[in-house]
C-alpha cells in the first residue's frame, strides 16, 4: 500500500497525550561500553591495490533477518560515540545516531589525524616559509590518497571541492556542447537526490527518464533512451546515483557504464551515500567521474571531491574565478591553468582534504567484506524488524535490486514522519531524518508525497541503537508517544519541551551535551536557558 493512501496527521495537530509531557522513564542501557575497538591499521597502498569491486554480496553473517543484533559492536570508533542527550522525561540516554546518511561523524583516526596536522597549518600553494610547505605538501599528498582509494586512472583529475553537490555542479559546467553550439545532452533517471538533478537541468540539457519497478526494466529503458538519441543527439552523460539516499539500492554499475559506453555517452557516479559503505574503483568499473562528500565519509571537515577524465575538465570553463586558477592575467584577457587549479580557485581546503585523505586511509584498512557483513546484519535488522511491525511500511525503489547500502526509509501510518522524528528523539534519544531527502520526484513517484522517515547506518554503528530503533517504533506503534507534540513553523515540536534545547543552552550547554559518562552528563546541562 503507498503511503498517500494512508491516513495520515495533517497539519497542527491536538497534543496526542494531552498536550502535556506524559513522563514515562524507559531506562535503556548506555551504549558506551559497545563502542571502540581499532584493529592494527594496515598500511593503504596494500589496502588500495586490492581489486575492488561494487557487486559483491560479501556477507559472512548467516544470521536470520530477525535475529537481534545487540552484540554487533561498530566497525570503527567514531567521535561522539556515547555522548548522552536528554529526553523528554528528564532522564538522558547514549544518543543513537542512525542519521549518518545526512552527515557522518568523524572517524576517531580522522579526528586524530586533523589534531596532527594542525600545528603544521600554513598557507597553502602560495607561502615559500617553510610550514607553507608542509601544508602544501599535505594538500597534495591527501589529493593522491583520495584520487587512490577510488581507483583513479593515471590522467585522472582529483578535485577538491566543498561537497557531492559543488563536484556535479562543477561537472556540470564542463559537460560538452553538442556539435551546433546547444548544451550537451544528459540523461538522469527521476530517483536521484536534487544535487545529481539540478545541475544538469541548469547548467546542461537534461533529459529525466522516469525509472521502472524493478532494475530489470529500468535497465532496459535506459537503453532505449540512450540507444534512440544516439542516431541524431546522443547524450554525452549519464547521471547516476552509486547508491539512493533514499532507500540506499542501486542499479549494477558495470552494467551502465557498459550500455552508456556503447552509445557514446560517460558516466558520473554520485558517490555520495555509496563511498562510506562500498569500495569503488574507476579504474575497474570504468565510471568516467565520481563525486563525493568528506561528511558523509566521516571527515566533515568541509571538503568533497570530483576525480575522474581530465579532458572535459582542463576544457571546460573554471568553477571558480579567482586566484590560483589562473597562470596569468592582463587585463585584456586571462590564461587558466589546467588541472584541478583550474577549478579550485581561492584559498584551499587543506584540513578538510587531510581529514578526507585520513577518512579514506582508514576504510581502506577495513576489510570490504567486514564493512559489508557490518552494514548487512544492521540494515538486515532494520527492515526485518520494522516490517514486523503493524501498520509500518518500507520504501523501496527496485523489487529485484540487490546488495543496497545501510539507508532504510519507512512510514508508519497514521503518524506524520516528522512526528515520528521527534518522538525518535524527545522520548528515545534517537537521531533520524524526516522529509522527502532532497529526492521529490521520487518520492512522488513512489506516492510518499507526505514524506517519510530515513534511518542509516555506518561504520560506527553499533546493533544496539538499531534494537533501540525498532523498539521505539514498536512501542509508539502500541502504545503511542508518550510526550504532546504540536507543529510550530512547519516543525514538529514537543508541547512545552523541558529538555534545554539547544538553541537555549548556549555554547557551555551544548558543549556539556558532550560529557561522556552518564553521571556527569545527568545534571550538567543548565535545566532552563
Ligand atoms: C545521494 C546523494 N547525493 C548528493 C547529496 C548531496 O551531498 P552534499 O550535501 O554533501 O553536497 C546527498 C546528500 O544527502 C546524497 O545523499
Amino acid at each position: 500500500m503507498s503511503a498517500s493512501a494512508k491516513p495520515r496527521l495533517a497539519g497542527r495537530q491536538p497534543s496526542l497525550r494531552g498536550g502535556v509531557p506524559r513522563v514515562t522513564t524507559r531506562p535503556r542501557a548506555p551504549a558506551c561500553g559497545k563502542r571502540g575497538g581499532t584493529s592494527p591499521r594496515t598500511v593503504l597502498e596494500d589496502a588500495m591495490s586490492a581489486t575492488t569491486t561494487l557487486t559483491a554480496t560479501t556477507s559472512t553473517d548467516d544470521a536470520t533477518d530477525d535475529a537481534t543484533v545487540s552484540d554487533v559492536a561498530p566497525l570503527r570508533p567514531v567521535v561522539g560515540g556515547g555522548t548522552f542527550v536528554p529526553l523528554v522525561d528528564g532522564t538522558r540516554v547514549s544518543y543513537a545516531n542512525l542519521d549518518v546518511a545526512a552527515s557522518a561523524p568523524a572517524l576517531q583516526a580522522v579526528a586524530d589525524r586533523v589534531t596532527q596536522v594542525l600545528p603544521l597549518y600554513a598557507s597553502v600553494h602560495r607561502g615559500a616559509g617553510y610550514l607553507s610547505q608542509v601544508s602544501t605538501a599535505l594538500y597534495e599528498t591527501a589529493r593522491r590518497t583520495i584520487g587512490a582509494f577510488v581507483g583513479a586512472r593515471e590522467d585522472d583529475l582529483t578535485i577538491v571541492t566543498r561537497n557531492t553537490t559543488d563536484s556535479l555542479n562543477l561537472l556540470a559546467g564542463c559537460v560538452p556542447a553538442q556539435p551546433d553550439g546547444e548544451p550537451g545532452r544528459v540523461l538522469v533517471l527521476d530517483v536521484e537526490h536534487h544535487a545529481n538533478l539540478l545541475p544538469w537541468q541548469r547548467g546542461a540539457d537534461a533529459t529525466v527518464l522516469t525509472g521502472g519497478s524493478t532494475v530489470a526494466e529500468t535497465l532496459t529503458q535506459i537503453r532505449e533512451e540512450l540507444a534512440d538519441a544516439a542516431a541524431h543527439r546522443p547524450f554525452a552523460l549519464l547521471a547516476l546515483t552509486g547508491a539512493s539516499n533514499v532507500t540506499g539500492e542501486s542499479l549494477p554499475v558495470d552494467e551502465i557504464v557498459a550500455v552508456a559506453h556503447e552509445f557514446g555517452a560517460r558516466v558520473v557516479l554520485d558517490g555520495a551515500q555509496l563511498v562510506p559503505h562500498r569500495r569503488i574503483s574507476l579504474q575497474s568499473t570504468g565510471v568516467d567521474y565520481l563525486a563525493f562528500s568528506g561528511h558523509k565519509t566521516y571527515a566533515p571537515f568541509g571538503a568533497g571531491v570530483l576525480v575522474g577524465r581530465r579532458d572535459w575538465l582542463d576544457a571546460g570553463t573554471p568553477y571558480l574565478a579567482g586566484g590560483g586558477a589562473v597562470r596569468r592575467v592582463r587585463v585584456a584577457g586571462t590564461d587558466w591553468h589546467e588541472g584541478p587549479a583550474r577549478h579550485e580557485a581561492g584559498s584551499p581546503n587543506v584540513i578538510g582534504a587531510v581529514a578526507l585523505a585520513a577518512a579514506c586511509e582508514e576504510l581502506a584498512a577495513l576489510d570490504a567484506a567486514d564493512v559489508v557483513a557490518h552494514e548487512n546484519a544492521l540494515r538486515r535488522r532494520l527492515v526485518s524488524g520494522l516490517e514486523a511491525i503493524e501498520r509500518v511500511e518500507v520504501v523501496r525503489v527496485w523489487a529485484d535490486a540487490v546488495d543496497p547500502v545501510g539507508v532504510v526509509t519507512f512510514t508508519v501510518a497514521g503518524y506524520d514522519p516528522g512526528l515520528v522524528a521527534a518522538y525518535l528523539s524527545a522520548e528515545h534519544g534517537i537521531g533520524v531524518r524526516d522529509g522527502r531527502f532532497c529526492a521529490h520526484p521520487l518520492l512522488g513517484r513512489l506516492g510518499f508525497d507526505a514524506g517519510a522517515v530515513r534511518a542509516s547506518v555506518g561504520v560506527g554503528t553499533a546493533g544496539e541503537e538499531v534494537e533501540r530503533l525498532v523498539a521505539a517504533v514498536d512501542s509508539l506503534v502500541a502504545d503511542g508517544p508518550q510526550a504532546g507534540y504540536d507543529v510550530v513553523d512547519g516543525l514538529w515540536v514537543v508541547t512545552d519541551d523541558p529538555r534545554p534545547v539547544p538553541e537555549g543552552s548556549g555554547l557551555a550547554g551544548l558543549l556539556a551535551t558532550a560529557a561522556l559518562g552518564f553521571d556527569e552528563a545527568f545534571g550538567c546541562l543548565p535545566e532552563e536557558s
